[in-house]
């Protein structure tokens, strides 16, 4: 049941707090483990909703699924039991990657339209594209996808755009195809790589050129299970070091690395933050005053589209004109709405910041212009989404007085025990 976090503004935040590993990777293995009948094990899996419901999508398969306290997953599918699983309907992004491993043991599979957050038109159209282009049939039904095929090959894919998504449901589908495929203008987001690592050690043969963003798989008849250990997660080490830095508080990231948060750690030292890097931690020091920053959103190694509504509440506190250029989804600015509520200056416009991205010409909002220094008041707020929920709990935090932010779900959906997480770093944060 959702909740409401009451919060009292205007504490630093102090101390140590380790990542968990990444839910955007974490659920995509688990679908991963669907390519073969031997036990997988996935240590470090965040205890979060978004788990919860990929297991529950895993277990209407016929995986059986055990994940403990320690953070353990282990995951087996002796038999695909049913290959439709369309009731599902609207609960997250996952189960279109189970195509792949639902046609190699089964033939066929059907699957629910996708859910997630509401940021955009979020087609899937380069999914489809490309499993067509490796013999795949894909019927669209009233409430699903239908998808067939006599043999899966492989093939030359180019992505017009670096797509997360359409690159996993390729890896996932090419592992076990015949012949070799060719991914151009992949995503490589370090939590693909991270999937790619656990398939290698399944026993699918991938190479990954990064910087050239080209993926080639030579396609394998079987997969074996495998033991992996899940990257920690970017995005809640991104949240944990600005509600630090918004705070002018100082926290110790373990588990952070600055080589996956490199354009993030750029930006925020270049508005003052000091950032240092430990054997195993990075740690986050505030400042008494920030200067204003430009950003534009872009696939890795660019700047995270996910980490843009976090960064919102810096730059609120920066002296002067920032901007975020989010060329990445078309509607993501949906949060500002509240945080102007709080007392922040913020407009949005459908106007590019130079230079030009594909949104130029169009009518989304897609820009936005902050002018601060302004200091937050705490005021009621309903959370819409995961990252635009964690910018109105940082704002919280550092607003002056009590804000009550409903809708809990959102939170618990991408980040484990946030709450009391942020209580050990001394925030006055409750839960109700
Ligand atoms: N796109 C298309 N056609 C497609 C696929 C994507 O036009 O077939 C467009 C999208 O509409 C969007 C852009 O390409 O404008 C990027 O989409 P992408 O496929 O890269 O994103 P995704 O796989 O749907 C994942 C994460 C997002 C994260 C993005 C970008 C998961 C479950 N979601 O989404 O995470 O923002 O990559 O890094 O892994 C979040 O965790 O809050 C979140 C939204």
């Amino acid at each position: 049941m959702t909740g409401k976090f009451i919060i009292q503004g205007g504490t630093p935040l102090r101390g140590d707090v380790t990542v968990y590993g990444a839910k955007n990777a974490a659920s995509k293995m688990m679908i991963a483990s669907l390519l073969t009948d031997e036990p997988c094990v996935l240590e470090n899996v965040p205890l979060s909703q978004e788990i919860d419901i990929t297991r529950e999508f895993c277990e209407r398969i016929g995986s059986e699924v055990a994940i403990g306290m320690d953070h353990r997953c282990e995951i087996r599918t002796p038999e695909i039991k049913n290959t439709s699983v369309v009731e599902f309907s609207r609960k997250n992004r996952i189960p279109i990657l189970a195509f792949g491993p639902l046609l190699h043991r089964k033939g066929e599979a059907e699957v629910p339209f996708l859910g997630g957050d509401a940021i955009g038109h979020r087609p899937i159209d380069l999914h489809l594209e490309a499993l067509n282009k490796m013999g795949v049939t894909i019927e669209r039904r009233e409430r699903s996808y239908y998808a067939t095929a006599d043999a899966i090959i492989g093939a030359d894919i180019e992505f017009p755009f670096p797509s997360v998504g359409a690159t996993e449901n390729v890896l996932l589908t090419a592992v076990r195809a015949r012949g070799t495929t060719t991914i151009r203008n992949a995503a490589v987001e370090p939590e693909i790589l991270d999937l790619i690592r656990m398939l290698q050690g399944m026993g699918a043969n991938i190479a990954c050129d990064s910087a050239a963003r080209v993926i080639t798989i030579r396609g394998v008849p079987r997969l074996t299970g495998a033991v992996h250990r899940v990257l920690p997660d970017r995005n809640e080490a991104v949240s944990f070091a600005v509600a630090a830095l918004a705070t002018r508080g100082q926290v110790r990231i373990v588990g952070a690395s600055a080589d996956d948060l490199g354009a993030f750690v750029e930006k925020v030292k270049a508005m003052g933050a000091g950032v240092s890097q430990e054997a195993d931690a990075l740690v986050f020091s505030g400042a008494d005053a920030y200067r204003a920053t430009d950003v534009a959103t872009a696939p890795h190694p660019g700047f995270m589209t996910d980490w843009q509504q976090p960064l919102a509440i810096l730059m609120i506190a920066a002296r002067g004109v920032s901007t975020i250029h989010e060329t990445v989804y078309e509607d993501r600015f949906g949060y500002v709405k509240d945080l102007r509520r709080m007392g922040a200056n913020i407009e949005v416009s459908d106007e590019c910041i130079a230079p030009p991205c594909r949104y130029a010409g169009r009518t989304f909002n897609h820009s936005a212009r902050i002018t601060g220094a302004s200091l937050l008041k705490g005021t009621d707020i309903v959370m819409t989404d995961i990252r635009a929920g964690m910018a109105h709990v940082i704002a919280a935090l550092v607003a002056q007085g009590k804000s009550v932010i409903s809708g809990t779900d959102h939170i618990d959906r991408g980040y484990e025990r946030m709450d009391e997480r942020l209580r050990a770093l001394g925030a006055d944060i409750k839960r109700v």
